[in-house]
């Protein structure tokens, strides 16, 4: 049955959609964990790239979208008040510091939210520069895509007046010196010579940058970028779509370095699996234009139901903390894996947003490409799923869902241990996993 769906996925599903890493073919799912098609229980560390943040058939969502779907009201937010999208975005809004008036705007992907986002700025400051990272992922739409700067995306056109700035890598360090210090000499630099900083409307940043190799800023850069924003009127658009909503062990991974961002952009973990993304800003912003930005079904009431369910959920059983413990306990066995697999080159992150950085000599740091895909493709046969990311593919990205067990952890930690013993010891070859290319 495996291979059935994997050969009516080939002959029906678009390529240009698919990121695969080994052959699963999955038919359901509860908690952690994944059913592959012919029964198979799968430990599943990625959560979907971090959208089912509370498991599957979680009983919440269960219940919420039943009821949703049992009882819809009219279903397009752009032409009638609809009762859970505002619930949603009320309860969204009682989540964030901040003062003023404020408005949320619902899409269904963190894509479609940061595509809006780009032409807002755009519009609201009359400004056309924007300043992202280079590895950043804010989208697969050609507005978020403009503003990312990953290398799964060279394809994209490029978008004029976008300065890309190196994201600043602890394990990597481009200059000597303190390394927040160094980042923020080099966008003063920018700023005195290649680019007026009164022609950029906003700045872009993933408070951890995650498909550019889980890349934890060091203390105090996150900051110094703001001092540099409100000196200049660039406005800050904290993009928390995969590490936001309790995955970096605080509700808002923003907070954790007492950023004030201007516009917040939700997604994946918002709507635990359902398509849901949100933006959160001032109304002189967000209220800018009628139809400025309209999708017919945005802040449906299915997925806004699954939201509030969300929500509630990661309150009601602090799950921040459970991530902050859970991510504790995963990166301090990760950490004692290091001491026996000598490809463990770096283990970072906070909370459920972890990366494993494989090397192929800890002194050159040599990326260890080919054998983190080999790791990926041999802890799926051994029954634990992760996917890898970073620019030179060599970051191993668990973001589990945020209610992962001790028990959890522990088994999917055996795996790994395996899983790594066997991939030094050469038992996968090229062949094997070559079919998946990942990115
Ligand atoms: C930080 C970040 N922003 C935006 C997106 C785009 O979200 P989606 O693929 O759900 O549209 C992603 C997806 O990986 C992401 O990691």
């Amino acid at each position: 049955m495996s291979a059935d769906l994997q050969a009516r996925d080939a002959a029906v599903i678009a390529g240009i959609e698919k990121l695969r890493f080994f052959p699963a073919s999955v038919v359901g799912g509860a908690g952690s964990y994944a059913y592959e098609a012919g029964g198979r229980r799968l430990l599943d560390l990625s959560a979907s790239w971090g959208a089912a943040s509370l498991g599957y058939a979680h009983p919440a969502i269960v219940a919420a979208v039943g009821e949703a779907v049992r009882t819809m009201p009219p279903v397009s937010l752009l032409s009638y008040a609809v009762e859970p999208a505002i619930a949603l975005a009320e309860e969204l809004l009682d989540t964030l510091p901040g003062e003023g008036e404020r408005r949320v705007w619902f899409g269904h992907s963190g894509s479609d939210a940061n595509d809006t986002v780009v032409r807002l700025v755009e519009a609201v400051t009359g400004r056309p520069g924007m300043i992202s990272f280079i590895g950043a992922y804010h989208g697969g739409l050609s507005g978020s895509m403009s503003v990312s700067g990953h290398v799964s995306q060279t394809h994209a056109p490029a978008r004029a007046g976008v300065i890309r700035l190196p994201y600043p890598d602890p394990y990597r360090p481009r200059h000597d010196g303190e390394l927040a210090a160094a980042a923020l000499e080099e966008l003063d630099r920018i700023f005195a010579t290649e680019c007026e900083p009164e022609k950029i409307a906003a700045v872009f940043i993933e408070p951890i940058q995650s498909d550019g190799g889980v890349l934890v800023p060091p203390p105090g850069f996150l900051k110094g970028l703001e001092e540099r924003c409100r000196k200049h009127g660039i406005l800050i658009v904290v993009d928390e779509v995969k590490v936001g909503l309790g995955r970096s062990g605080a509700l808002h991974a923003f907070a954790l370095e007492g950023l004030a961002p201007d516009i917040i952009v939700f997604g994946k973990g918002l709507g635990g699996g359902l398509p849901l993304s949100a933006v959160v800003g001032p109304a002189e912003i967000m209220d800018f234009e009628t139809a400025f930005s309209i999708l017919t079904t945005s802040g449906n009431p299915v997925s806004a139901a699954a939201g509030r369910a969300v929500l509630k959920t990661l309150q009601e059983e602090d799950l921040p903390a459970n991530a902050g413990k859970m991510g504790a306990r995963l990166m301090t066995g990760l950490r004692e894996l290091s001491n026996k697999h000598p490809l463990i080159g770096d283990v970072r992150g906070k909370g459920l947003a972890i990366g494993v950085e494989l090397v192929r000599d800890r002194e050159t740091k040599e990326a260890a490409s080919s054998e983190t895909a080999k790791l990926v493709y041999r802890a799926y046969e051994l029954g634990l799923i992760l996917f890898y990311v970073g620019t030179e593919s060599n970051v191993l990205e668990l973001t589990p869902p945020l209610n992962l067990s001790a028990g959890e952890v522990d088994e999917a930690l055996d795996i790994l241990d395996r899983a790594f013993a066997d991939v030094e010891a050469g038992k996968v070859t090229d062949d094997q996993v070559a079919a998946y290319a990942g990115w």
